[in-house]
């Protein structure tokens, strides 16, 4: 099969602007999906009156929020910056959210730098309504940082509440075989053994996560273009265990449109902005795509491949900067 990738968005503002005569919002716009009624917003994170523009008088079940923490890792901007930052956009997602609701945040700890900006920001989250629940952590099958370190393969992901929020129990089995068996234990005088006694026969995701393969260019979700995409696997967990069908979800930070896929292979409606049209664009059309096609990603494209194919200024470009040969469209030309 023939590849057709894109390099990675954010590093080449040449590309950007190229490609953003191609987005169908610009800022502070909203696409309405006229199925299924979800949306994806050009909003800013940090801007409430576009937020209740984005959700009305309707609240959310779970918010789940993946924001930009490399900033920090890459000292973008210093971590005091960054806390005060999250702390608005952590203000405005409570504004939207139930009484009784679930918070996820993923968020990094930079080795190189004191494990900012983690600290300071469980730290920040103490003087909020959230209450702490757990701590996971998902396990990278690729690290960094091998020769004189442990290998980092980590990612953290903070989960608080509001309320008393459901969490579907049957939910949280991976579909890895309980292999340790013979732990007896006596229930009403009869001696039983664990496989007997436990509600599965796999084991427990617990608050560390094995079982999820990081996304790569291998995969058919990867989304070529972006880079900071989490696995639908994860996303789909923390889904199914904190929402029920047809409660709103909601995604400050779209970016390859992880939490819009997953809401809706799960029958949940999904509201999600990112700051970025072209990202806004790219979820759109993962969720466009895979309705069209049942594909969950462009293992082998890219999501502005149309555009490309008669587009013979991005096509050189492309081929000039990365090599990247779009040629047998070229020749059609
Ligand atoms: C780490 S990525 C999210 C990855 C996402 N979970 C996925 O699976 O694709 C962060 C995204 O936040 C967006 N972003 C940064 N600042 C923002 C803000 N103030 N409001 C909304 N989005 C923002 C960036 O454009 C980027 O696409």
């Amino acid at each position: 099969m023939k590849n057709y990738p894109i390099p990675r968005i954010d590093k080449d503002s040449v590309l950007q602007n190229m490609l953003l005569k191609y987005c169908r919002l610009d800022k502070g716009e909203i696409w309405t999906d006229k199925q299924k009624k979800h949306k994806v917003g050009c909003l800013d994170s940090n801007n409430i009156s576009d937020l209740k523009k984005l959700v009305g008088n309707q609240k959310a079940t779970l918010a789940l929020h993946d924001p930009p923490y490399n900033m920090v890792a890459f000292q973008e901007t210093n971590v005091d910056e960054f806390i005060n930052w999250s702390e608005k956009w952590i203000e405005n997602s409570q504004k939207l959210m139930e009484k009784d609701s679930s918070l996820y945040i993923w968020l990094g700890a930079d080795q190189k730098n004191d494990f900012q900006p983690f600290a300071e920001f469980i730290l920040m989250m103490k003087k909020t309504d959230f209450k702490s629940r757990s701590f996971i952590t998902m396990r990278n099958q690729r690290g960094y940082g091998t020769q004189k370190n442990w290998m980092s393969v980590r990612q953290e992901l903070l989960y608080y509440t509001l309320g008393n929020p459901i969490f579907n129990i049957e939910n949280v089995y991976t579909d890895i075989p309980k292999v340790v068996k013979g732990y007896y234990k006596e229930v009403n005088g009869k001696t039983t053994e664990n496989i007997e006694r436990s509600k599965s026969e796999n084991i427990r995701a617990g608050n560390v996560w094995i079982d999820v393969q990081q996304v790569f260019h291998l995969l058919e979700e990867n989304v070529n273009g972006c880079f900071a995409q989490k696995p639908l696997k994860a996303i789909e967990r923390i889904i199914k265990v904190s929402s029920n069908k047809n409660d709103l979800v909601i995604d400050f930070f779209a970016h390859s449109g992880t939490t819009l896929l997953a809401s809706e292979i799960l029958d949940r409606k999904c509201f999600t902005i990112d700051i970025d049209p072209i990202y806004c664009e790219i979820s759109i059309r993962r969720l466009e795509n895979f309705r069209k096609t049942g594909k969950l990603g462009w293992q082998n494209s890219n999501p502005f491949l149309e555009e490309i194919k008669s587009d013979k200024v991005l096509q050189d470009y492309l081929n000039e900067k990365y090599e990247l040969s779009f040629s047998e469209f070229g020749d059609k030309k």
